[in-house]
């Protein structure tokens, strides 16, 4: 990486009054999870409007849910990379919220709290825009509770009896208003936009650092490959996040 785009780098952050920070499955990548549109991506070996829609859901509940418990098997192994404790020791050190992500695994909630230890771990707790695989939701009434082993038969709400299913948002699902807003706010209100690991591809969530631009302010991008999003940021750092995030921000 050119020293002068580095340095450049550096000083975006360090003069940021408000950041915000969009991360997607890449940051997760070097934790051993498989991102979705890369090679090897789950979306090149599964088809998602098989597995990850709510026709899908209504058409067949098993297939849909034996996919998530597979993906939630998968993830029990996997722990916060350097990337993830870089960006809670960020928000940790500012003392303000501002961690956006699209993943499901909750690495930045294990990095949060792991690298809070005894302190409060608010301000690196992430929004959840896409929902969280460790948790279920009740189809019908929106009960919430912590993720079961799935059994032989399909687990039902106790209190009204309908479909518990994994507490994600499928595609062609809305995501949750209240949530969408608040990450709205801190993109608009931000003056520097970290976007990590994302193909910025898919929407509300690309559109966050948009608002930040549209805003006045600046986005600084770290992806292996250039995205959806290099032509407008203002600095694209190829690398790995695993690398180049702690670089920047410790
Ligand atoms: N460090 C930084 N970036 C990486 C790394 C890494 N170690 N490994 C891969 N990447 C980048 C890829 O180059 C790619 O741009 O991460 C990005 C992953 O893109 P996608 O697989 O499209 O994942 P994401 O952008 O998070 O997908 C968005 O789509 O499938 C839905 O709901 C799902 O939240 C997901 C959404």
């Amino acid at each position: 990486m050119e020293q002068g785009q580095w340095r450049q780098a550096r000083r975006l952050v360090r003069e940021a009054r408000r950041v915000v920070a969009l991360t997607g499955a890449g940051i997760s990548a070097e934790s051993g999870v498989p991102t979705f549109r890369d090679a090897g991506g789950l979306w090149k070996s599964h088809r998602p409007e098989e597995l990850a829609t709510p026709e899908a859901l209504a058409r067949d509940p098993r297939t849909v849910l034996e996919w998530y418990a597979w993906r939630r098997s998968a993830l029990a192994g996997c722990r916060p990379n350097e990337g993830h404790r870089a960006l809670a020791r960020f928000f940790l050190r500012r003392g303000e919220a501002g961690l956006v992500t699209q993943n499901v695994d909750g690495l930045h909630t294990r990095a949060a709290l792991e690298e809070a230890g005894e302190d409060p771990a608010e301000a690196a707790l992430p929004l959840e825009l896409h929902g969280a695989v460790g948790r279920d939701r009740c189809e019908s009434c929106e009960a919430r509770w912590p993720a079961e082993p799935l059994g032989e038969t399909l687990p039902r709400c106790s209190a009204c009896g309908g479909l518990r299913r994994p507490d994600v948002v499928l595609f062609g699902e809305t995501l949750d208003p209240d949530l969408l807003d608040r990450a709205r706010r801190l993109a608009e209100r931000a003056d520097l936009c970290l976007v990590v690991g994302t193909s910025a591809v898919v929407y509300p969530a690309a559109a966050l650092p948009l608002a930040t631009r549209g805003a006045g302010g600046h986005i600084v991008e770290v992806n292996v490959q250039r995205t959806a999003l290099t032509e407008v940021a203002t600095l694209a750092l190829l690398g790995e996040a695993g690398t180049v995030l702690p670089a920047l921000l410790d």
